[in-house]
């Protein structure tokens, strides 16, 4: 058995990536978070509670579970606070949390500025979080970003914030929004890395300590490889990259120790956010999916738009992220509906092709070609084993397989963790 899993959303994020690690972190020793930060809105159900994590890794629910945000997540310490204070008023107290010492800090400079390029693109704009990830991404790159580490050096940091203040508040004024005075912004983070101080280190030196002691890592994406500011739509994107090739830069690990890719899907396609969708539905199927699925942001509560499953979005997650398997959430959702449809192919300008094409005025063109399958009117929550299933969903199920060329170990009929089947054990 391989002891490295990546579990990665195959579309544009929120596909039940949530539940899955949670599933399987049952079998694990470590979670980790490699991307993004609390524009994530990870959901888990279990023994009739919910819960919504954002920046707090899948595992915190189990104590023996070494939780890891590493080096690529953009991290916000007030907010994690906030969450972690919510989980240990709802009795999760006892958990291992480890947080990087290289993730980058997001300020609240980095959330104005968010909102303010959003308005400034006004229609045009991406449809962000506005959790500050990009312009926290933005300063990474640009080097004036704020690392977790920095904050427990006082002198240092002060260094650091006096030196990014300088060009934080010029954009700012550019914006015509309000400055940020040094002192109170000083002591209020040096006092949240106080509070986090014996959470955090070089998650690096851990993660591989762990790996050579043969422990079960499972490494927890977010968003999904369609918001891939690489591959993804830009720049209708996030500003990291949720494919497994960022998890050895994001956590300082070998690429050698990445062999098992598991791929979440929703049986059908939803995205939050702007952007072109080809399989996008409206009117009344859409708001049936919608209602049915739960189809609001966990982060934002924004409606999440809706379509038909989009096999050439899966077959590239396939492709760059090299997914073995798949696991088809939301399997349930879809009972009722009388004529499924699978969009296997685009037709662009007159071509078939099988791949999303990298300039966004040709994505914007294709048309879905689709091959539609009976529907099912039986109820699916219950079923235990594939067989189970009636025979429509069964060839739903074998037809996805049949036009990506993976393979489906799980799929999930219902939020909570006894509703889902595992076809293959892949951890
Ligand atoms: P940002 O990550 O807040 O910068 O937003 C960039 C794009 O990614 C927007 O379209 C967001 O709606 C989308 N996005 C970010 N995080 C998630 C997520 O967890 N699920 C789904 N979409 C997301």
């Amino acid at each position: 058995m391989k002891n490295n899993l990546v579990i990665v959303g195959t579309q544009w994020g929120d596909e039940g990536k949530g539940k899955i690690t949670d599933f399987l972190a049952q079998r694990a020793d470590v979670v980790v978070r490699y991307q993004g930060g609390n524009n994530a809105g990870h959901t888990i159900n279990f023994d009739g509670k919910k819960f919504a994590l954002q920046s707090i890794p899948s595992g915190i629910f189990t104590p023996h579970i070494v939780n890891v945000i590493a080096n690529g997540v953009v991290f916000n310490p007030k907010a994690a606070l906030a969450e972690l204070e919510g989980l240990e008023e709802r009795g999760v107290k006892d958990y291992q949390l480890y947080i990087s010492n290289r993730a980058q800090v997001i300020m609240p400079y980095h959330m104005d500025l968010d909102g303010a390029s959003e308005s400034l693109k006004g229609d045009k704009k991406i449809g962000t979080t506005k959790k500050g990830i990009g312009p926290c991404y933005a300063d990474k790159a640009n080097r004036i970003g704020i690392r977790v580490g920095d904050l427990l050096d006082k002198e240092y940091f002060k260094e650091r914030l006096q030196d990014a203040l300088v060009v934080k508040n010029m954009e700012l004024k550019m914006y015509g929004l309000p400055t940020y005075e040094f002192e109170p912004l000083y002591e209020e983070y040096l006092a949240l890395g106080e509070r986090f101080k014996k959470h955090i280190c070089d998650t690096s030196v851990l993660l591989n300590k762990l790996i050579q002691e043969g422990k079960k890592v499972l490494y927890e994406g977010a968003q999904g490889v369609m918001l891939c500011l690489d591959h993804g739509t830009y720049p209708f994107v996030t500003s990291s990259s949720p494919t497994a090739a960022s998890v050895p830069l994001n956590t300082g690990i070998a690429p050698k120790y990445i062999d098992n890719v598991l791929g979440i899907a929703k049986a059908y396609t939803t995205r939050v956010g702007e952007g072109p969708f080809p399989t996008e539905l409206d009117g009344e199927l859409a708001n049936t999916i919608r209602e049915r699925g739960h189809e609001y942001g966990t982060v934002t509560h924004r409606p999440r738009r809706v379509g038909w499953l989009d096999a050439v979005v899966l077959k590239n997650a396939v492709r760059v992220s090299g997914v073995d398997n798949f696991s088809l959430m939301l399997f349930d959702v879809l009972t009722g509906i009388k004529e499924i449809k699978i969009c296997k192919a685009y037709e662009l300008n007159g071509e078939i092709i099988d791949y999303i094409p990298a300039q966004l005025s040709d994505f914007k063109k294709c048309k879905p070609v689709y091959e539609t399958v009976p529907g099912w009117d039986e109820d699916i929550t219950n079923v235990k084993s594939f067989d189970e299933l009636p025979e429509n969903a069964k060839n739903y199920i074998r037809k996805i397989e049949e036009i990506t060329g993976g393979q489906i170990a799980i799929f999930s009929v219902g939020p909570d963790r006894t509703q889902t089947i595992e076809l293959k054990k892949i951890f």
